[in-house]
């Protein structure tokens, strides 16, 4: 069975006392859920507090990016034995926000989800099309370029610590959600690829999440189709209470 996973990435948003503050409102209202994986991502200089915070709770903590080298000479970045060490047990990997303004490309998303899995990190490897790309029907050829390259080397024994994510760059941040039915279809291809790189008992196991616009008025009808396991959700995960709402869809 896959646990479903509803993960907060707060991008470029909260100081450390507006997270902390966040932590403590949140906390109480989640504390009652079970069944499902509760994941928040705030920016590097929170991942330790919030860390503290949650430490024995029912809420983990990932991180936004990661560079793909253990250390070395390049400023600016954080590697994932550091994110490991301020308390994340996650990574997210290769967000469209990356790929559109950071270069990131579906060969250095390979390199980081390898150097996650190697560090004890669960990558969440993110990737969809463009308005553009879907319009010209290329959605399935660039999500199997996509993930082929992404997950290229890793062997079936690393499935169960892996994630998707689809976020068709459409819909994120536009209030434009894809219909439960488009990601289905996008959700059930994939795992339908996913079974020919690492066999279909492999391919079940994977948890699949969908990213673009989710709120607590959508996240029941996603969350009721057979190959979305999770949501990873944006401006509606930077309010409390809101998010609480989406962590309790059910
Ligand atoms: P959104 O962002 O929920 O604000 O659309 C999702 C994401 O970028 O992960």
């Amino acid at each position: 069975m896959r646990i479903p996973l509803i993960a907060g990435n707060w991008k470029m948003y909260k100081t450390m006392g507006e997270a902390t503050a966040f932590v403590k409102e949140l906390l109480p209202l989640v504390s009652g859920v079970t069944g499902v994986e509760i994941v928040l991502a705030p920016p590097f200089p929170s991942l330790g507090p919030v860390a503290a915070l949650t430490a024995g709770t029912n809420v983990g903590v990932a991180s936004q990016n990661m560079h793909f080298a253990e250390e070395g000479a390049y400023t600016g970045e954080v590697s994932p034995g550091m994110v490991k060490d301020a308390g994340a047990a996650y990574a997210i990997i290769g967000h469209s926000e990356r790929r559109q303004y950071f270069a990131e490309t579906d060969d250095s998303v390979n390199r980081k989800v390898k150097a996650a899995l190697a560090s004890g990190l669960v990558p969440v490897m993110c990737l969809g099309e463009t308005l553009s790309e879907r319009e010209e029907g290329r959605t399935f050829e660039v999500v199997e370029r996509q993930l082929r390259t992404g997950l290229a080397g890793i062997p079936a024994s690393d499935s169960s610590r892996v994630i998707v994510a689809y976020e068709p760059v459409w819909a994120i941040g536009t209030g434009r959600t894809a219909t439960p039915a488009q990601a289905q279809e996008v959700h059930a291809f994939l795992r339908g690829l996913l079974s020919e790189l690492w066999g279909a008992t492999a391919a079940r196991s994977v948890r699949i999440l969908y990213g673009g616009s989710v709120k607590p008025e959508n996240i029941a009808d996603l969350m009721g189709r057979n190959d979305i396991d999770g949501a990873l959700v944006g401006g509606a995960s930077l309010k409390a209470d809101v998010f609480a709402n989406i962590v309790k869809f059910q």
